[in-house]
């Protein structure tokens, strides 16, 4: 009902326009980026990720540097004079407007690969099951719909590094609840195929596991792709001696696309030559590119610029190298050996380095009661960044059938089938048009 109501306003809105300004509507430098084989697409080319990360103050800080239009349009021009075309932000606050920052970054030709938890709101690692509850969930969703009609929100990760040794596995069942959640969340509510994937922490004891595990099963609980964060390349390295040759053996049939969330080692001086592996063509059959870790720097040393005091950025030792990197090494041409098609991985045998209990037959749990009225009814006014979730709300009781995150309120046409290819039905076309039509104002504001 409600989607055809909106549908009625948008003609009439777009018929509007129309007439009044025939004129060319300037194309997208963003276009949607959508899921093929193990590759991501935007407007009909494959897409790589040539990015870094930003979160300006570290994780620590808790803030949104998308609802901050003064500094995030000072960063959005040394993005552009690094020349990249992604950015990744940890934390954002659901109750906050992002319209600015989002279009100045779509202006850039830049798309946003976004975390949809924040400290306070986020899966326990020292205890996942009492996390895994109705008032995360709530907090997710709205992130979800704070950022959805974006076009230029490449993907979502439903968390990054829970698991981080070999004792956390028992996180995996939930990390892979809360992305199928968010799946069936996008479906329900008449989004686009927004990409949802985990984003894991650099552990050789069992990342092979984590990248299988969230990608076996039925396809109502898999993926839409992987990433994981990886500093085994520290100058002087090469192709072979930092390990990647072996990965990418290793990932060869993975069927989802794969990317590094975090790169760039600092035990010794960068030069960056990773950048050069990264897009040739011995790794883009098997990764999508990645993140530098990080813009600002913080605590942790990673920064390629400072933010001082009086707001102003000083570029760091790093960045001038990383920028000439990035102008040297071209966007690989061709769609780079990538596999249009692939199955679902084998789910991953039990090990001292993988253990899942209880859930060692690879069901997951179910979303918890109290959260199912949110895939009917929308999530509404989400938390922002104060409170927390991780002891609230009433956690899963059971354990999930196999099949329970297809779409449950979309126009059906075997959505478990249609789950990897575009849809065609209404929803997704009113949304496309309520992007075309909010491009429209939002170039005519200008
Ligand atoms: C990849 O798939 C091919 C064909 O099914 C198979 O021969 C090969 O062993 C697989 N490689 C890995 C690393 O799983
Ligand atoms: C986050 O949770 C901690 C621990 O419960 C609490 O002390 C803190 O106030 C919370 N942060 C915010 C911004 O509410």
């Amino acid at each position: 009902m409600k989607a055809v109501a909106a549908f009625v306003a948008v003609s009439a809105a777009l018929s509007a326009s129309a007439s009044a300004t025939p004129a060319k509507r300037q194309s997208s430098k963003t276009p949607a980026v959508e899921v093929r084989g193990n590759a991501f697409f935007a407007g009909g080319k494959r897409f790589y990720i040539r990015g870094v990360d930003y979160q300006p103050g570290a994780a620590s800080a808790q803030e949104d540097p998308l609802a901050n239009p003064e500094t995030c349009k000072r960063d959005i021009a040394k993005f552009t004079d690094l020349g990249i075309n992604t950015i990744r932000v940890y934390t954002v606050d659901n109750t906050k407007n992002h319209d600015e920052c989002m279009r100045a970054l779509a202006d850039a030709g830049i798309y946003l690969a976004l975390d949809v938890n924040s400290p306070n709101y986020s899966i326990n690692r020292a205890d996942p099951h009492p996390s895994y509850n109705d008032v995360y969930l709530q907090s997710v969703f709205a992130t979800v719909d704070a950022f959805a009609n974006y076009e230029n929100l490449l993907l979502l990760y439903s968390a990054n590094e829970v698991i981080n040794d070999e004792k956390t596995p028992v996180c995996a069942p939930y990390v892979k609840a809360v992305t199928r959640d968010i799946r069936q969340y996008i479906r329900n509510r008449g989004y686009r195929s927004i990409p949802v994937g985990y984003s894991a922490a650099d552990v050789d004891a069992n990342r092979y596991e984590m990248a299988t595990y969230m990608n076996c099963g039925t396809d109502d609980e898999r993926s839409d792709f992987f990433a994981f964060n990886d500093y085994s390349w520290c100058n002087p390295s090469s192709y072979t001696t930092s390990g990647w040759s072996k990965k990418v053996e290793q990932y060869g049939n993975y069927s989802i696309p794969l990317f590094l969330s975090e790169y760039g080692c600092i035990k010794t001086d960068r030069t960056w030559d990773e950048v050069n592996a990264l897009y040739s063509d011995d790794m883009t059959p098997v990764y999508s590119g990645g993140l530098v870790y990080e813009y600002t720097e913080e605590e942790a040393g990673y920064g390629i610029v400072q933010v001082n005091s009086d707001g102003t950025v000083e570029e760091l030792d790093d960045y001038q190298p990383l920028k000439e990197k990035f102008a040297e090494v071209p966007v690989p041409s061709g769609d780079g050996g990538y596999k249009p098609n692939g199955g679902a991985s084998e789910c991953p045998a039990a090990s001292a380095n993988w253990d899942i209990s209880p859930y060692t037959d690879n069901r997951l749990p179910a979303i918890p009661e109290g959260a199912k009225k949110y895939m009917t009814n929308g999530a509404g006014t989400g938390p922002g960044l104060q409170g927390g979730s991780q002891n609230a709300g009433t956690p899963s009781e059971s354990t999930a059938t196999a099949g329970s995150g297809q779409a449950t309120t979309t126009a059906s046409t075997g959505a478990g089938a249609s789950l990897r290819v575009p849809d065609f039905n209404a929803a997704p076309l009113v949304c496309g048009l309520v992007a075309l039509v909010s491009a429209a104002f939002g170039a005519s504001l200008l």
